[in-house]
Parts: structure tokens; C-alpha cells; sequence
């Protein structure tokens, strides 16, 4: 069953007690004291703030005008992805992807990349494609894709998650990595800086706000990576880190802010791009759990910002009406019992403990 196939009774027993509250129908459930616009507080701070969207940008015109409020910046949850661009070896399906820059340009955002080369989510064709095709695919699609967009988008995310999930040492396994080794994400930077000079290349990575071997491990890594690449004479200028919180897991402020600092130091720019909050292992009624997700991203965005380098932060999503945490395969994947909340607006669209929290730390950053 999808959660799209639940009858209304079985989505408010998923999400607890509480009923819905109906739209306001201009999408703006009057919900906090605060009427100053996350994006504004946070250019106040030196930073961009926006989010990812997907389908639900243009279904539905609450979340739309919620989006447009809140955010500065947008990315495509999935419409820019390789696996969403190439139906097969010799196409490209654009629609979406356009659809979403226009929306952009129309409405004064700016657009964000994600992402040109990834070992996730591969088409099947990819993987059957053979070794010696793969560094043509690549430059095909990263001249065909940015090409297509030069100018008009902000930051690439030229490759998403370099290194594994379970060993933070190792190249993440997938298509690209097993044709190419290491190289794919040489080549993947050198053909990025030629086919859009204006647009910022990102390296995005998971797992480094953890301090556990995972989170250590893959911070080492990339520090590593980023020196050979600077050896070679590539170009970089951000690392993004997702920030998909997982407060289960151990986490501590001295030395994720002694890491950013070792980016700072390289003369790169820091973007906090997926930023949400699994609250899994937090108890209580909504209140409860909404009050641990708002400490949670206080006390880790306090520590973040107050590294200069720190320039963006964007939310996977921006209301728990749309969040990856729900999508039934995960859901099932994780034994989920109840409807995630990881985002700062809730599901009527109402600014959660979690905005505020978002909002605080901004404005208690010293730009
Ligand atoms: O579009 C199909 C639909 O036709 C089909 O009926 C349905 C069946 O499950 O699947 C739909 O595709 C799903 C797609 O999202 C669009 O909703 C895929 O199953 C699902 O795997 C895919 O998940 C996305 C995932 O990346 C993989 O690409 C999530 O929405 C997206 O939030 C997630 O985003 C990633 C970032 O790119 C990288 N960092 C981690 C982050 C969260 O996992």
C-alpha cells in the first residue's frame, strides 16, 4: 500500500491523535509570532537558505507558497538526477528539470544541482554499459546536462557521495566507481569546470556530522580526496555536507567544528545541503518529540555556523508533508511505525519548534 492509497483514518493513526487542521488555502497556517522569512533572517547571517522539492512544488499550492515564502534556493529532490535525465543511453528527458528552473527564474530563486554523477539510483542501462563506454557516458551528460543550464545554476553537486556507507575509507560501490576506480570523480570534475565556468562544483557527502567510525572514517577521506584533487589541479569550491541529523547516533560539536575548519583551510566553501532530522529514537507525543528535533538543530547548526566558510543550508524537503523519511519502501526498509516529523514545517504547513530553532541560531550567528 502506498501512502497515497491510505484512507484518511489510516494516515491520522500513522501520524498519531492529532487530526489535521484544515489549509488556510493560501498555504500560510498561521503558526508562529515570527513573520520574518527564513531566507531573510538568513541572509542576514551570510548564508542562503532553501530546500529540495520534488512533484509536490507544483501539485500543491500551499506547500508552493510556503516555499515560496520560506526559501531562497531550490533543488531538485530527484528531477536532476542521472537516473531521472536518461531514460537510455542515447536520451535525455528534460521536462521536469526545466520545469523546476523556470519555476526558479520566474519567482527570483536560485537553483542548486543535485547531482551529475552518483552510484546510487542507476539506470538499468548504466549498468550494463560497458567499462570502456563510461568515460564517454560521463562526458556526455555532465557537457550535455550543465551545458544545458550554464549560468542559471548556482552550485553542481558533481558527485554525490564518494565514499561507502559502511567503511567511511572506501569508495562508495556502484556503476562509476567499479568502471573507473577513483578516476571517475577526477574526470567528473575536470569536464564539470570546462562545461559551466560560472556554476560552483561541489563534492557532497554523507555521514560526517557522526563521530562514530563511519562519520570519522569518511571524514578523513574526504579531506584526503580534496588534496589529491587540489594536486591535480582541479577545481573545487564547496564541500557539501547532507546533515541528515541521526541523533542516535554519537555526535560531537568540538570535533565536527575542528572539521570544517580543515575544509575552511583549504579555501573552500562549506553547504549544509540536506539538512533534516531522524527522530526515530525520540518518545513522546508531538510536542515532545518536536521539542528534542528543535534541540537537536540548535545546538548542531550553532556549532556549524560559527565556522565563516559556512555558506548555505538547505532542507531535504521543508514540510513532513513531503519527506523522504515517508516514502513507503523506506518506511518498510526501517520497520517504520509512525509518520516521520524531520522537517520544520509539519504537515498542515504550521512553523514547528524545529523553524524557530532554525531561525535563532541564524540570527545568533555572528556574520
Ligand atoms: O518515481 C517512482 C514511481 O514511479 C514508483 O511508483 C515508486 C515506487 O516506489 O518509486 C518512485 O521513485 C522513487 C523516487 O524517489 C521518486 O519518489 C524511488 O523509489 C525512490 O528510491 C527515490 O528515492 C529518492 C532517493 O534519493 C534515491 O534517489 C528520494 O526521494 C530522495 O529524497 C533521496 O535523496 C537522497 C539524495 O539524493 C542524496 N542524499 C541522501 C538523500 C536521502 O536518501
Amino acid at each position: 500500500m502506498s501512502l497515497s492509497d491510505m484512507t484518511r483514518r489510516q494516515t491520522l493513526a500513522l501520524l498519531g491523535t492529532t487530526p489535521l487542521m484544515a489549509s488556510t488555502g493560501n498555504g500560510l497556517a498561521q503558526t508562529t509570532s515570527d513573520a520574518e522569512p527564513l531566507k531573510d533572517i538568513a541572509a542576514k547571517a551570510g548564508l542562503t537558505f532553501g530546500c529540495a522539492v520534488s512533484h509536490d512544488l507544483a501539485s500543491d499550492a500551499d506547500f508552493r507558497a510556503l516555499v515560496l515564502r520560506e526559501t531562497q534556493m531550490l533543488a531538485a529532490e530527484n528531477a536532476m538526477k542521472f537516473g531521472s535525465l536518461r531514460p537510455d543511453a542515447t536520451s535525455f528527458s528534460f521536462d521536469t528539470a526545466d520545469a523546476l528552473v523556470k519555476f526558479c527564474e520566474q519567482n527570483g530563486k536560485s537553483v542548486r544541482g543535485h547531482t551529475l554523477i552518483w552510484n546510487d539510483w542507476p539506470p538499468t542501462w548504466l549498468k550494463q554499459s560497458a567499462a570502456r563506454d563510461f568515460p564517454g557516458i560521463m562526458d556526455r551528460h555532465i557537457e550535455t546536462v550543465m551545458g544545458r543550464y550554464a549560468g542559471r545554476i548556482t552550485s553542481w553537486d558533481v558527485v554525490n557521495e564518494p565514499f561507502h556507507w559502511k567503511d567511511g575509507g572506501a569508495l562508495r560501490p556502484g556503476p562509476w566507481a567499479l568502471a573507473m576506480g577513483e578516476d571517475y570523480i577526477f574526470r567528473a570534475f575536470a569536464t564539470a569546470a570546462v562545461a559551466d565556468p560560472k556554476a560552483k562544483l561541489v563534492l557532497n557527502e554523507a555521514w560526517t556530522e557522526r563521530s562514530d567510525a563511519l562519520g570519522l572514517g569518511t571524514r578523513r577521506a574526504l579531506l584526503l580526496l580534496i588534496d589529491r584533487m587540489r594536486d591535480k589541479g582541479l577545481r573545487i569550491d564547496a564541500i557539501g555536507l547532507q546533515a541528515h541529523l541521526m541523533p542516535d547516533q554519537p555526535y560531537d560539536d568540538a570535533g565536527f567544528v575542528a572539521f570544517l575548519h580543515e575544509i575552511e583551510q583549504r579555501g573552500l566553501e562549506i553547504y549544509l545541503t540536506e539538512f533534516d532530522i531522524d527522530e526515530r529514537s525520540f518518545q513522546g507525543n508531538f510536542a515532545e518529540r518536536d521539542r528534542q528535533v528543535a534541540d537537536r538543530a540548535y545546538k548542531f547548526l550553532t556549532a556549524a555556523l560559527s565556522v565563516k566558510a559556512v555558506k548555505l543550508l538547505m532542507t531535504w524537503g521543508l514540510s513532513d508533508r513531503y519527506t523522504w523519511w515517508r516514502e513507503p519502501s523506506l518506511m518498510q526498509k526501517f520497520g517504520l511505525k509512525r509518520l516521520a516529523r524531520p522537517l520544520p514545517f509539519d504537515d498542515t504547513l504550521r512553523a514547528k519548534p524545529l523553524r524557530d530553532a532554525m531561525a535563532r541560531t541564524m540570527r545568533e550567528r555572528k556574520a
